[in-house]
């Protein structure tokens, strides 16, 4: 069984899918996270600077990049840790270099049909629950489940911030606002795999909508 979450940037896909993969002892796959690994991989090769990807470069970089998770159970989650190249990344990947970074790289055609590739592999052997942009469109167009996650850019921005306050990152709410809105343009304006909602998709807007409240309201539409 696949479940898809797709949705904005910072509107909590991923607390949905880790808790809904714990509830029901589904693998969680984090796609954005696979994103984020080659942002980051770009970065320490030198192939991206202020938003220019040096295409060709990576292109002959891809079959050297190699992204594997380890899933990790705690008592309200089933979460992931991200491996690129054998190392984990997780802290990496979620800093603000690579949050500025990640969408660009997420348009180019040849990194999606790769890391597409790896997503379909994963659920040819798992029931799972998988969040990202494309999951419920592209990559499983035939999900047993989709939902469509988004919340208002307010209440994303300062969610995100908190989050990296506490993680004790240097960033100014201005910052992560501008970085959300300008994240969910490129996502939705993009040509390859654009954000948008599937037809048969299931809305939440979480904006008023507390943890538990939204768990709740998942959770009465899955019928296993
Ligand atoms: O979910 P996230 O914020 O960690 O995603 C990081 C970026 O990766 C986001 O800007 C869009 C992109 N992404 C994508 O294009 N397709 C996916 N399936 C998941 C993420």
């Amino acid at each position: 069984m696949i479940i898809a979450i797709d949705g904005h940037s910072s509107c909590g896909k991923s607390t949905i899918a880790k808790t809904l993969a714990k509830e029901l002892d589904f693998l969680y796959v984090d796609t954005g996270a696979m994103y984020r690994a080659v942002t980051l991989y770009c970065i320490q090769h030198n192939l991206i600077d202020t938003n220019q990807v040096q295409e060709e470069d990576l292109r002959h970089h891809m079959s050297q990049i190699s992204i594997s998770f380890q899933q990790v159970e705690n008592s309200e989650f089933s979460e992931q840790k991200t491996y690129l190249n054998g190392v984990c990344v997780e802290k990496e990947i979620r800093g603000i270099e690579v949050s500025n970074q990640v969408s660009v790289v997420s348009t180019l055609d040849f990194v999606r049909q790769k890391l597409v590739e790896m997503q379909r592999e994963y659920a040819a052997k798992n029931n799972m629950v998988m969040d990202g942009r494309d999951i419920g469109t592209v990559v499983f167009p035939h999900a047993d489940y989709k939902f469509f996650v988004t919340a208002s850019v307010e209440v994303r921005a300062q969610r995100r911030y908190n989050e990296l306050i506490a993680k004790g990152e240097q960033v100014s709410f201005e910052e992560i606002s501008a970085n959300i809105e300008k994240r969910d343009f490129i996502d939705s304006t993009r040509k390859e795999s654009p954000l948008r909602q599937a037809d048969d998709a299931i809305v939440l807007d979480n904006s008023a909508m507390t943890r538990k409240e939204q768990m709740e309201w998942i959770l009465q539409r899955i019928k296993i």
